[in-house]
């Protein structure tokens, strides 16, 4: 069995949607911890409320973001966890940390990386004409939003779309690829190719298109 541990900083709907498929879908993993950097976060009443241990490590109580990264470490040691989850997690992470858990951490960004890393991803597509937009499952890399592509899911950008409406329905997306990429980490399915990409072992597709 599989320890995941996932780490919040907001509503957490990622998180929710990762912890309902892993016990609808009888995944070998349980959820053995959600962590937030703030203590408001929405989702950490959602993990309380289902059994999920939780905790806080709240980035303003540290000196630097070495120091935050060492004591978030040390929690998530904690709970021995196989792979760390980042889900809407919205701290950019020290080189030290990433390479701590190398290959044993995804992330979900708003974006089709490689295009728009960062933040304001929706507002940006929009501005630039982007005709579709979308959501990547990448694994952690040092440099911020990128790594190798697990997935992707694809909508398209509508004429009359806002920044508001765009992010719903990149969400909806984001609630269905999330889930299968973590999902496929644990049944052991993906490859890395000898080039760096990321392969699903049984030829499962690893984009997704609105509507599809
Ligand atoms: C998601 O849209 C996720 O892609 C994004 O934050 C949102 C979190 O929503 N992540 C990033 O922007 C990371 N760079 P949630 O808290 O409801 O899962």
């Amino acid at each position: 069995m599989k320890n995941l541990v996932i780490l919040i900083s907001g509503r957490g709907s990622n998180m929710m949607a990762i912890a309902e498929a892993c016990a609808a879908e009888g995944w070998d993993a349980r959820i053995a911890a959600v962590i937030s950097n703030r203590d408001d976060a929405g989702g950490l009443a959602y993990a309380r409320d289902h059994g999920i241990a939780t905790a806080v490590v709240d980035h303003r109580n540290f000196d630097g973001r070495e120091a935050f990264d060492a004591a978030l470490a040390q929690v998530i040691d904690g709970f021995a966890p196989d792979m760390i989850v980042l889900a809407g997690f919205m701290r950019i992470l020290t080189p030290g940390f990433v390479q701590r858990y190398a290959g044993h951490m995804l992330n979900i960004h708003p974006s089709l990386l490689p295009a728009f890393p960062g933040l304001h991803t929706h507002r940006r597509a929009i501005e630039a004409g982007c005709k579709v937009a979308g959501t990547t499952v990448h694994v952690v890399t040092p440099e911020l939003d990128h790594g190798p592509i697990v997935a992707q899911a694809v909508v398209p950008v509508r004429p009359d779309d806002t920044e508001d409406t765009l992010a719903a329905r990149v969400l909806v997306m984001e609630h269905w690829l999330y889930p299968r990429a973590v999902r496929w980490w644990v049944e052991g399915s993906l490859a890395h190719t000898d080039d760096g990409r990321i392969v699903h072992r049984g030829g499962e597709p690893q984009s997704l298109f609105e509507g599809s």
